[in-house]
């Protein structure tokens, strides 16, 4: 029985299709009943209810092979790290009551920081707190900046004609596709061979920057002069709180952002054929024009 956190989410919802597609047994985690139906449907297990549940997480986790789990974001958490620690400690107290025996767990690039990650550093913590589970085996999955949060700048585009954000235009950085992620993911996932404590980190195909994504997005979109422009931090900040996120989540990601700007965030991303993955920024604006023009 392989256990998935999550399992509406991104990276979740496409594990799970996988999984059950191979045929798999599922058990999937979520809040809501309507929204797992459709893995019901195909033959998994639903657990509805709060990953901050110990009790509940522990029937949840009970008799699994495997465990996925993962800190989902929460964008209005009034204190980003007690929430994170919050959620946590209830996944680790789970897996140690229910004698779970391996985990993939979902981390993020920079979680080797100890300080000054960001929103990164609750996952820092968790990586810590699985690996101090006795015999517990676990691969820690960290990878990098999403391509798919690309489309929350689709109103932007259509409204400025430009992609903001922090990040130095000419800064290049990894970025990976979920169903790349997805993927690696189930290969451990349905093995479960895996011993000890390992980090893989996930790299998508090639470092690349923003001035050098607009212009893919831009091809791809049919517009020559979409444009990159840097965002001061304090700008930034103030844009995500207007858009609902908490003063905590935002000033952690503002974080995350200045520090990958100066380096230490990506210290430990390494490019080797085993961390890049196969899906190239071009390759994947075909999505991103899909969405652009719903
Ligand atoms: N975005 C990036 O660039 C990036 C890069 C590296 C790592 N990461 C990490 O990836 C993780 C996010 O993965 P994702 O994008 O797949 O997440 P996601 O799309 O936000 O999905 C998370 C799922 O978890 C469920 N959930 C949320 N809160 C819950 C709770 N309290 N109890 C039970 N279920 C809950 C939600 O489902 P229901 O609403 O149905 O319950 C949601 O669909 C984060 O840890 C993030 O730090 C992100």
């Amino acid at each position: 029985m392989i256990v998935i956190t999550g399992a509406t989410g991104n990276i979740g919802s496409k594990i799970t299709s996988k999984l059950l597609n191979q045929g798999k047994k599922v058990r999937v985690i979520g809040r809501d009943a309507k929204r797992l139906q459709v893995y019901v449907d195909q033959g998994a297990e639903a657990f509805v209810g709060d990953l901050s549940d110990q009790q509940f997480l522990t029937r949840a986790f009970k008799g699994a092979t495997v465990v996925f789990c993962m800190i989902p974001p929460n964008l209005t958490a009034k204190n980003v790290n007690d929430y994170q620690r919050t959620i946590g400690t209830s996944i680790v107290t789970a897996v140690k009551n229910a004698g779970v025996t391996h985990v993939v767990n979902l981390s993020s690039i920079g979680a080797h920081l100890t300080r000054n990650a960001g929103i990164v550093q609750g996952l820092h913590d968790q990586e810590e707190r699985l690996n101090d589970i006795v015999n517990l085996n676990v691969v820690h999955l960290r990878p990098a900046f999403f391509m798919e949060n690309l489309l929350s700048t689709i109103d932007m585009i259509k409204s400025q004609n430009m992609v903001g954000a922090p990040l130095d235009g000419a800064f290049r950085f990894p970025t990976v596709a979920i169903q790349d992620v997805a993927n690696v993911a189930c290969d451990y996932l349905t093995k479960a061979t895996f011993t000890g404590h390992t980090v893989r980190n996930l790299l998508g195909q090639r470092d690349i920057n923003y001035n050098e994504i607009v212009k893919v997005l831009g091809q791809a979109i049919g517009n020559k002069n979409l444009k990159y422009v840097q965002f001061p931090y304090e700008q930034a900040q103030t844009a995500m709180v207007n858009t609902g996120i908490s003063d905590s989540v935002a000033a952690a990601l503002t974080e995350t952002m200045k520090t990958t700007n100066e380096g230490p965030f990506l210290a430990e991303a390494h490019r080797t054929p085993e961390s890049s993955t196969p899906t190239s920024i071009e390759e994947w604006a075909k999505t991103f024009a899909k969405h652009y023009n719903l």
